[in-house]
Formats: C-alpha cells, sequence, structure tokens
C-alpha cells in the first residue's frame, strides 16, 4: 500500500476537521511485554477500542515513540493496533525511534509519514525533533529552513504543527532536561505568522494547553505510562492512558479536548524509578 497521502477532505458539512492525537505508546516487538507495570500493547488497544467510538474523526496523529525497543515488529504492532480505526494515521519519530528504520517499517504500511498534509481548510506539518542517542529534541536547521519556507509561501492557511519534543518546560524538573533545546527559537519563528494556531506533541506523557504568543501549544497523555505532572524528579501517575481530539474549524480556531479510558484497568508499577 501507498505511504503517501497528501490531501484529505473533511467529513463534516461545515469544512471543520476532526483529528485523534495519540502518543507515545512505546510498543515491542511481543505482544505480551511489560512496561513499568502496563501492557502498552493492550493499552494502546484500548484506546483505539474507546476512540472508535468517537464521532467524526477525520484523521489521526502519532506523535512520536511508537517503539520502546526499536524492532521492526514494534512498528508492525502498531500498524497492526491502529487499522480497526480505518482512518489515515500519520506519524513522526520521537526519542525512543530511529527514524529511518521507522520510515522502512512502516513503508508497506497503512501508517503515513510524510511531513505535510492539507486537510481540508488547514494544513499539518509533521516536524522530526528527535536527535539519535538523545532523550532532548532539536529542530534541525534543515527542518527549520523548510519549516519557514513552507510557512512563507503560504501566509494564509490555518496550520496545526505537530512534533515530539516539548517546546516549554512542563514543570516536572526531570523532563525539562529532555525538552526541544531550540524551543525559543522554534516559537519565536512560528509566531511571525498569524495562520500558524497550534502545535500538538507528546513525549511528556500528561496534558498541556497553554500559549506562546497567538499559538495554542498542547500535549496528550500517553496511550502506555503517565508521568506526574509538576514533579521533581521521575514519577509516575496512575492516570488512565488517554489521547486528544481536535476539531480544526475553517476561520482558523481549535476545539479540543483530552479523553481518558474509562474505569482503571492499566495500573503503572509504583515501585519504578525511571525508565
Ligand atoms: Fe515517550
Amino acid at each position: 500500500m501507498s505511504n503517501a497521502l497528501d490531501t484529505l477532505i473533511p467529513q463534516a458539512d461545515d469544512g471543520s476537521v476532526v483529528l485523534a492525537q495519540l502518543s507515545d505508546p512505546h510498543l515491542f516487538a511481543e505482544r505480551d511485554n511489560v512496561f513499568l507495570g502496563i501492557n502498552p500493547y493492550n493499552s494502546l488497544r484500548a484506546v483505539v477500542e474507546q476512540m472508535r467510538g468517537e464521532a467524526g474523526v477525520d484523521a489521526v496523529l502519532a506523535t512520536g515513540d511508537l517503539s520502546q525497543d526499536h524492532s521492526v515488529e514494534s512498528y508492525q504492532r502498531f500498524a497492526e493496533l491502529v487499522e480497526p480505526l480505518a482512518k489515515p494515521v500519520f506519524s513522526l519519530p520521537g526519542n525512543h525511534d530511529q527514524a529511518e528504520l521507522m520510515h522502512a517499517a512502516l513503508a508497506p504500511t497503512h501508517v503515513h509519514v510524510q511531513r505535510r498534509v492539507q486537510i481540508g481548510a488547514w494544513q499539518v506539518l509533521m516536524l522530526n525533533s528527535a536527535v539519535t542517542g538523545l532523550p532532548a529534541g532539536h529542530v534541525m536547521l534543515e527542518e527549520l529552513r523548510w519549516l519557514q519556507q513552507v510557512l512563507a509561501e503560504d501566509q494564509a492557511t490555518p496550520t496545526l504543527i505537530a512534533l515530539h519534543h516539548h517546546p516549554v518546560p512542563t514543570g516536572c524538573a526531570w523532563l525539562d532536561q529532555h525538552s526541544l533545546d531550540n524551543g525559543a527559537e522554534f516559537l519565536a519563528l512560528l509566531a511571525r505568522y498569524p495562520n500558524v494556531k497550534g502545535v500538538v506533541f507528546g513525549h511528556v506523557h500528561q496534558e498541556m494547553d497553554q500559549f506562546s504568543h497567538h499559538i495554542r501549544l498542547m500535549a496528550v497523555p500517553s496511550t502506555s505510562i503517565q508521568f506526574l505532572p509538576r514533579s521533581a524528579g521521575f514519577v509516575l501517575d496512575p492516570r488512565q492512558p488517554g489521547y486528544r481530539l481536535l476539531r480544526l474549524c475553517p476561520d482558523g480556531s481549535i476545539e479540543t479536548q483530552v479523553k481518558r479510558l474509562i474505569g482503571g484497568q492499566f495500573v503503572p508499577d509504583p515501585s519504578a524509578s525511571g525508565y
């Protein structure tokens, strides 16, 4: 199956687009491997099952850390798990992924990896902020130049940017060592373009929703383990895996909410001290 899809027609009569964001599944080659007390295969399967009940979803964004073990099979697990959504899925790499391996592993599947997608009145730009061997992120010069070129060429189309790393601090000191290290430069570039409406990211395994200039910055819970907000050191949060819904309206406005799995079936290991 082709891995390229650059234009999507929204389902809604008003031209709005509904995206579902999921992030950080941290899958293994083996379906029964457990990650800090939670089976990430089962938790993503539960997230997909709940997401299937959401009305009007046009496409899915997967914002990195698809794999925990860098195996081809873990990406095959991801593709098989999201297939029941029967929607286009667009993915980008996180610090636990190796972009080339990920792209090669997903190429034969229905999961897309391209950088730019037109969806209704909007465009979504997918960035790679992963740095080989490091948990922190960086938007490389080549990627920044591409972003600047795309934004300069079209200053009208409402734009959503997706990447893995957080460009602003979470308030968790241990996580903020591993943020997007050129986040200020990245946001200063985006701030020059009024049509950039939002940035979505993963990596922090918790919800965030705030503004930088006119741009809404949104993080999503992981589909596996959660990190406790505002903790100085590594602490897992017993809140359930989740996802984010984003309605992108033709006037450039965004309506969004985070959903979590109903029930408390996924309980992390309380003795975990890192990963
Ligand atoms: Fe992660």
